[in-house]
């Protein structure tokens, strides 16, 4: 499929209902990442743009939150089952813009609509509460309101679900959204636009403007109509941002980078610990925030554990992601692709062990080949910097506390996992991991039910599961008093 003739292509923003150009009429090139064609151009925005949406958004805001928590639900599910009867197009836009394998395309539509379904379910259990008053003639009552123009800003390497994972809760709840998708993945975001006019949503209760980055960014975090700023990118920019949404005391939501720890203790199961590791490792060509970074296999079952290892590697197929038969695709950019191999120079250089791999493929362009280094030294960039990359450095370790140590050794804290058999070690380990997400006996611990999220400087909040909601909320207490008279 060629994306222009999609009927879910637009290369116009979506604001206040109506699909514009950028003032200017300059656009962005958008580029495959597998074969670095063009594929299309989207409006290049700046703040004037930025702000007329930010006011629509305030314009569609009492009509959207006045309407009944019923009444939201049912404009999300047709959004949900909009996204569910068009996965198959959603899957081939996302494939073209990102590069991710179509099967792994697939997953994410069915993912990203898996929150919308989530939220258009809790948008009706959005429960108040009544306290008992120490004096008898009052009682105090707590609503939860929405609290307005919610911004997000979200990233290139889940171009659909990191959409509707900040997206569905604010809409569930009554907050009209301006969403910024990434320069690199802008096409998917138009796509649910489309969808999203289709489902009913009043005009200005959803917008998407694409553009400069850095306009529409300071916008959106200083203009004090927008009432939350909900981000999922690195923990580089999250602080900027934070900075910024300081000026005007805003909410903030922030997804930021992780660097995961996979342990794999002498009592698990070591053919379940390489599958959860492939996944981990390799998903989205390991460029994920919860990807495996660090994988620390127990001394008795490392030579097992990397021998089994570098074999599923070894099957895996590099290539176009529009290729059913392709395991990874392409990194999104030239500039991933040099920390990449920044990353194993560097590694190699300080005493790691190339298992397999260990250098860009014979494809060319952005297209690296699978890896997995031993023998990896703490002092390594890896062992300490996001690779983003399909990487894998494996390290040796004795015992539990010498494990928990080094994986606890990071300013992250979003993902982690470990393998092992043994109830009491999975009591202990899972309290003493330092992350907001603890995966045991599994490789990918994401879905819509669970609050995903980190701590340290991997972000704030939670996205998903019933905690989902709480970032979009404001917590009113009315005082009744006189109720004796
Ligand atoms: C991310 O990498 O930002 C999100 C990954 C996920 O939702 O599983």
């Amino acid at each position: 499929m060629k994306i222009t003739e999609s009927k879910l292509y637009r290369d116009k923003c979506y604001i206040n209902g109506e699909w514009i150009e950028a003032d200017s009429r300059e656009t962005i090139s958008v580029n495959n990442p597998a074969n670095l064609e063009e594929i299309g151009t989207v409006p290049k925005c700046e703040t004037a743009e930025t702000k007329r949406a930010i006011e629509a958004a305030n314009e569609a805001w009492p009509e959207w939150r006045a309407k009944s928590a019923r009444q939201r639900s049912d404009i999300l599910r047709k959004w949900f089952n909009l996204m569910i009867d068009n996965k198959e197009e959603l899957a081939q836009i996302m494939t073209i813009e990102q590069g991710k394998p179509i099967n792994e395309s697939r997953g994410e539509i069915g993912y990203g609509a898996s929150f919308v379904e989530w939220f258009s379910e809790e948008a009706k259990r959005i429960y108040g509460d009544t306290i008992p008053d120490p004096l008898t003639d009052r009682r105090i009552i707590v609503l939860k309101q929405p609290v307005g123009v919610v911004a997000s800003i979200t990233p290139w390497n889940f171009p659909n679900a990191m959409i509707t994972r900040k997206c569905a809760p604010a809409l569930a709840v009554g907050c009209p959204v301006v969403i910024k998708p990434a320069s690199q993945t802008p096409f998917s975001a138009l796509a649910l636009a489309v969808l999203a006019e289709k489902a009913g949503f009043p005009k200005g209760t959803l917008n998407v403007i694409t553009g400069k980055a850095s306009a529409i960014g300071d916008e959106l975090a200083s203009n004090p109509i927008v009432r939350k700023l909900s981000f999922t990118g690195s923990t580089e920019i999250g602080k900027i941002l934070l900075q910024k949404c300081a000026g005007t005391v805003k909410k903030v939501s922030m997804e930021l980078g992780g660097h995961a720890p996979f342990i794999v203790f002498d009592d698990a199961n070591i053919d379940d610990a390489v599958t959860g590791a492939m996944q981990s490792k390799f998903r989205n060509t390991g460029q994920t925030c919860v990807c495996a970074n660090r994988i620390y296999v127990q001394e008795k079952v490392h030579e097992e554990f990397c021998k089994k290892f570098v074999d599923a590697v070894s099957k895996m197929k590099v290539g176009d992601g529009l290729n059913e038969e392709n395991s990874s695709g392409p990194m999104i950019d030239e500039h991933s692709l040099s920390k990449v191999e920044e990353h194993v120079e560097d590694a190699v250089a300080l005493g790691a062990k190339v298992a397999i791999g260990g250098s860009k493929h014979s494809l060319g362009l952005n297209f690296y080949q699978p890896t997995i280094l031993t023998e990896v030294t703490p002092q390594a960039k890896i062992t300490t910097e996001e690779t983003f990359g399909p990487v894998a450095p494996v390290y040796k370790f004795k015992d539990e506390k010498e494990v928990i140590d080094l994986a606890n050794n990071s300013p992250y804290g979003l993902a982690s996992y470990f393998y092992s058999r043994d109830i009491g070690r999975i009591w202990r380990v899972s309290e003493a991991l330092e992350y907001g997400m603890v995966g045991v006996n599994t490789g990918l611990t994401s879905k819509a039910e669970a609050p995903f999220g980190g701590i340290k400087e991997s972000g704030l909040g939670r996205e998903g599961s019933k905690y989902g909601i709480d970032d979009f909320i404001e917590i009113k207490y009315v005082n009744m008093c006189g109720l004796d008279k």
